[in-house]
């Protein structure tokens, strides 16, 4: 009796180990293809930690948490044309949020100082870089109320 459980206890795990050898190779197979690339993971990280209140999908205006990041990135591309320049500015104000640094205080009047971040400054460099180099998504609306706040297109606009 012992004996024949023992036979069957063996047969077991011996299937569990074929199994587990058979799905090795096929996991690193599949992990090698999704591999993403370094600015992917960049991205990740801007809609993980960014996009909740500067979304791009907002459906309006009225709705919004925060500047859409196209906003900030058009606004502090006026004051930091160079990428080094930019990122330092968008880390320091991460890290530390203060008035006197803001750039964008009617955004500052309306929603509040942003909060400070507990993410890493080494996450935030990455994601200011990815802002400067890539282009980004905006709402719909955005264009539209853009050229209203810039003065764009001023004649053509409704009274
Ligand atoms: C919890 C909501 C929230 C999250 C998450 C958030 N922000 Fe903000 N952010 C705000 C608000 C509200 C403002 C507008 C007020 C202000 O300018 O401080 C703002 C403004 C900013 C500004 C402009 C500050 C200024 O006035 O000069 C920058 C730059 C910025 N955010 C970058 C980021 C980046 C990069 C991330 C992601 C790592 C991020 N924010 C995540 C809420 C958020």
């Amino acid at each position: 009796m012992k004996a024949g459980i023992l036979v069957i206890l063996i047969i077991a795990v011996s299937l569990l180990n074929c199994q587990q050898k058979a799905s090795e190779p096929q996991t690193t197979a599949v992990a090698a293809v999704i591999q993403p690339t370094a600015t992917e993971v960049d991205y990740g990280l801007l809609k993980m930690y960014c996009y909740p209140c500067h979304s791009p999908s907002t459906p309006s205006h009225d709705a919004i948490l925060a500047p859409p990041m196209e906003a900030v990135k058009y606004r502090y591309k006026l004051n930091y044309q160079d990428k080094e320049s930019f990122v330092n500015a968008i880390t320091s104000m991460m890290l530390n949020p203060q008035k006197e640094k803001a750039l964008m205080n009617r955004a500052v009047a309306q929603f509040g100082l942003m909060n400070a971040t507990a993410l890493s400054e080494e996450k935030i460099r990455k994601i200011a870089a990815y802002i400067y180099d890539n282009e980004l998504e905006k709402p719909v609306w955005f264009q539209e109320h853009f050229d209203q706040e810039h003065g764009v297109k001023a004649g053509t606009q409704k009274q």
